[in-house]
């Protein structure tokens, strides 16, 4: 179809395109049977991730946006992640790994149908093709989901990838960020999902952040000043987490007889690498760690503050190296590589002030609960993030190596559990400046 939007129309092919590649790659990596196991009680089957993949795309592209007659309606509840919790999903009556990979497909075929008739103006579902974005975010999402199932798995490496480019700048210490208002959140980025809006100011005072995450050989620091055994660094919640779990190190690491520090990184044992964030902890330990170093977590505003404010300008801007999309040059996105970056290796994607690894490489626990901005309004549906706004989640900022550029930017925000340690997270520090320092 030619018409005003065509270049949009191939836009939105090729990102359905990417994230079904990634999703197929995921799940042709292992057999069926090993689909359709449950790696940990925290995890689906990805053979639950395939089809509710598929799901999700037949209720919003096919049946809602495109008006066609359902797939299938029979198996909705199956794969409607509220009807039934992730340690329950291998009991259920799933379609097979065939059955899921052809109701995929079939949904697919549809979806694209649907887009070569869509106006993509008009109502907001199709406006700039939005039901399109979210869904492509939403299979990127599982996607992400799909590989940290895989970092759980026991068992030989299935997937690969090349190590990540090395350090090109020695990156440390910390920048100002001065105080005032920016533009927090967007009214006007097309597929920004619903708790991403609307655009708001926020005043937010003088603050300063470490220009890298923490890194392993830091973190191994705080291990060996004993750090997860000393009470005062923890809250009350954390401290009795710690306990009940007995938390001792980041997930995946063991420590040898001699002392050093070992991970399982994708069914591979490796030396824990030294100039690399570290990933797999707790919001509870990154809590207790900036604690130790004499620092605290960023809120969240400060985040996006560092991430997209723009001192030349006052504006704030998509990214922290500006409006550009991602490359390859700018950060660690994509399952391109399969473990974050040593510092210092994306010094193209760095903010004016010079804050490294904002986007990308590993996401970053904030102290901020997660709620809505002033003024929000659920859309399309109030399960994909009205319904966990509270204390109890907090937000993760920036994206992993695990998440596509289409479901990252310095206005996205992800939530979890304060003890989730499976996801692909670590942190940065920051900390208050007195004001005759904030000029
Ligand atoms: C935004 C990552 C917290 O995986 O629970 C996927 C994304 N929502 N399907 C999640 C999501 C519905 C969500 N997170
Ligand atoms: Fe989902």
């Amino acid at each position: 179809m030619s018409d005003d939007h065509s270049a949009l129309r191939s836009t939105i092919a090729s990102v359905l395109d990417r994230a079904r590649a990634r999703t197929l790659a995921l799940t042709d990596a292992v057999g069926d049977d090993e689909l359709c196991t449950q790696h940990s009680p925290l995890m689906s089957p990805l053979v639950w991730d395939l089809a509710h993949i598929g799901n999700q795309e037949e209720l919003w592209l096919v049946r809602d946006l495109g008006g066609r007659e359902p797939v299938r309606n029979d198996i909705d509840d199956l794969y409607d992640a509220f009807q039934h919790p992730r340690a329950s999903r291998p009991q259920l009556p799933l379609l097979s790994p065939a059955e899921a990979r052809a109701y995929t497909q079939t949904v697919r075929d549809k979806a694209f149908d649907v887009l070569d008739r869509d106006p993509l103006s008009g109502p907001r579902l199709s406006a700039n093709g939005f039901a399109f974005g979210m869904i492509a975010q939403h299979e990127q999402q599982h996607d992400e989901t799909m590989l940290a199932t895989h970092q759980l798995r026991r068992g030989a490496p299935v997937l690969h990838a090349p190590a990540p480019p090395p350090s090109a700048r020695r990156v440390s210490g910390e920048v100002v960020i001065p105080g005032g208002l920016f533009e927090m959140g967007t009214s006007t980025d097309a597929w920004a999902l619903d708790n991403e809006r609307p655009a708001h100011f926020v005043d937010v005072a003088a603050f300063a952040i470490d220009r890298a995450p923490v890194t392993n050989d830091q973190y191994m620091a705080f291990i060996d000043d004993d750090g997860y055994a000393r009470q005062e660094l923890w809250s009350r919640e954390g401290w009795a987490h710690r306990n009940a779990s007995m938390l001792s190190a980041p997930l995946f690491w063991r420590r040898d007889s001699d002392g050093s520090w070992w991970r399982r990184r994708f069914g591979l044992i490796e030396p824990v690498p030294a100039a690399e964030p570290v990933v797999h902890v707790s919001f509870h330990e990154a809590e207790a760690f900036a604690r130790w170093a004499g620092k605290r977590l960023p809120t969240e505003s400060e985040w996006e503050k560092a991430a997209r404010w723009d001192p030349a300008s006052g504006r704030s801007r998509r990214y922290p190296w500006g409006d550009e999309e991602p490359a390859a040059h700018h950060a660690n996105l994509g399952q391109r590589h399969l473990q974050p970056a040593p510092v210092g290796a994306y010094p193209a994607g760095a903010s004016p002030l010079g804050v490294h690894h904002l986007i990308g490489d590993m996401w970053e626990w904030t102290s901020s609960h997660f709620r809505g901005y002033p003024g929000f309004a659920h859309f399309p549906y109030a399960e994909y993030s009205e319904v966990f706004f509270g204390a109890a989640h907090r937000v993760l900022r920036g994206g992993s190596f695990g998440t596509d550029a289409v479901a990252i930017r310095g206005t996205f925000r992800n939530w979890d559990y304060p003890i989730r340690r499976q996801i692909f997270a670590g942190f940065r520090l920051a900390r208050d400046v007195p004001a005759e320092e904030a000029t």
